[in-house]
């Protein structure tokens, strides 16, 4: 059985990636900080595979502590790196932490990786290294725009310091996910999105919305340049985001990669609006989500959707999920967080 190391695997993708790589028969080791998670999370993994993945209490950034965990898991196969902060306007506020912590915890994996003899790696980037692409959808040779904020700077950066160093050495083989617009949650409704406080991203926002923990829904803009002035994104279930990661590492154990380093989108191809995702949602689950038009958000990009037809040949890769699935497992989610919530009373 090959064992794979998920960094941030008790966050939200890596949650979802933990229980697709138990499911398709890897061992997992999950090295996570509990920042921005629960430990609670292993239960819910726990719940769906019956298998409670060996867990280490370690920040990515402490080079001595992942080094150790390293000796104490030996064989590990290849690395899936979640471990990161992402909350853009922190990234504005805090740039010294988010350099620190998204740019060293990947720094350190390549280092400590040879020395283990571990060559895989499997990166999560982001579509926001586009920015606002010239054309739609967009395509894997895209050109990178310059980064609105210093999240998205790391996430550009952490591909450059894997390319230089694979290049440098072919020791190394990695696989660079640049994810859409991921949402939903897994379909038992054991494990989902955690935001901790008030939610920045959408989905989140609307399922407390129509919880009502939130009063209202804030639309940012209905003003842009798209057929009803929202702004449109590729919104793709969090499943099938974690289904390529296993495809990824199976690629790269199996010796399928044709470049040392390979670079994929993974959306679904189509867009939505945020009014589409709105009224979808109040549709499909049955409630009300009460919003307003509000001001832009800055920073945001008008549109983006993937062209996801490089990760669907060469990968064998799909989205699967229908939107509307999508959005019934994320407020499944919001009502089983209201139902423990209740429990704890
Ligand atoms: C954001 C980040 C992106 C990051 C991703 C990961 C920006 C510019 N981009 O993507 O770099 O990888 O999160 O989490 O922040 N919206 C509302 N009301 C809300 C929240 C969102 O109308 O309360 C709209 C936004 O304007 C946007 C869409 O919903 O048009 C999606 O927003 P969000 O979920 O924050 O994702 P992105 O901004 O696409």
């Amino acid at each position: 059985m090959s064992k794979i190391l998920v960094t941030g695997g008790t966050g939200y993708i890596g949650s979802h990636t933990v229980v697709e790589l138990q499911q398709a028969g890897y061992g997992v080791v999950v090295v996570d900080n509990l920042s921005n998670s629960n430990i609670e999370v292993l239960s819910g993994i726990e719940k769906i595979t019956g298998i409670r993945p060996a867990f280490e209490n370690i920040d990515c950034t402490d080079y001595v502590n992942m080094d150790r965990m390293f000796e104490k898991y030996p064989g590990i196969d290849g690395v899936i790196h979640f471990a990161a902060s992402k909350a853009v306007g922190e990234s504005v506020e805090k740039p010294l932490h988010y350099y620190r912590n998204n740019l060293l915890s990947l720094m350190n994996l390549l280092q400590l990786m040879p020395i283990h003899k571990i060559s895989n790696l499997v990166f999560s980037s982001s579509c926001t290294v586009y920015g606002q692409p010239d054309k739609l959808p967009v395509t894997e040779d895209a050109p990178i725009k310059p980064a609105l904020s210093p999240y998205g700077k790391t996430k550009q950066i952490g591909e450059d310091i894997i390319r230089d160093t694979v290049f440098a050495n072919d020791f190394y083989k990695a696989v660079i996910l640049r994810y859409f617009n991921p949402i939903g949650a897994h379909p038992s409704a054991h494990i989902g999105e955690l935001p901790s406080g008030v939610p920045n991203n959408l989905l989140p926002f609307v399922t407390q919305t129509a919880m009502g923990i939130r009063k209202q829904l804030q639309v940012f803009g209905n003003d842009y340049n798209t057929p009803d002035g929202s702004c449109i994104r590729d919104y793709i279930h969090v499943v099938d985001l974690a289904r390529a990661h296993v495809v990824a590492v199976a690629r790269m154990l199996n010796k399928e990669n044709k470049e040392p380093v390979e670079t994929f989108n993974l959306g679904t191809g189509r867009g939505l609006s945020v009014l589409e995702v709105v009224h979808t949602f109040e549709k499909v689950n049955g409630v009300k989500v009460p919003y307003r038009i509000a001001d832009r958000r800055e920073g945001d990009i008008e549109q983006v959707w993937a062209d996801p037809s490089y990760a669907n040949e060469v990968l064998g890769w799909k989205a699967q999920e229908t939107v509307e699935e999508t959005l019934r497992s994320a407020w499944r989610w919001e009502l089983n967080l209201a139902r423990k919530r209740e429990e704890k009373k």
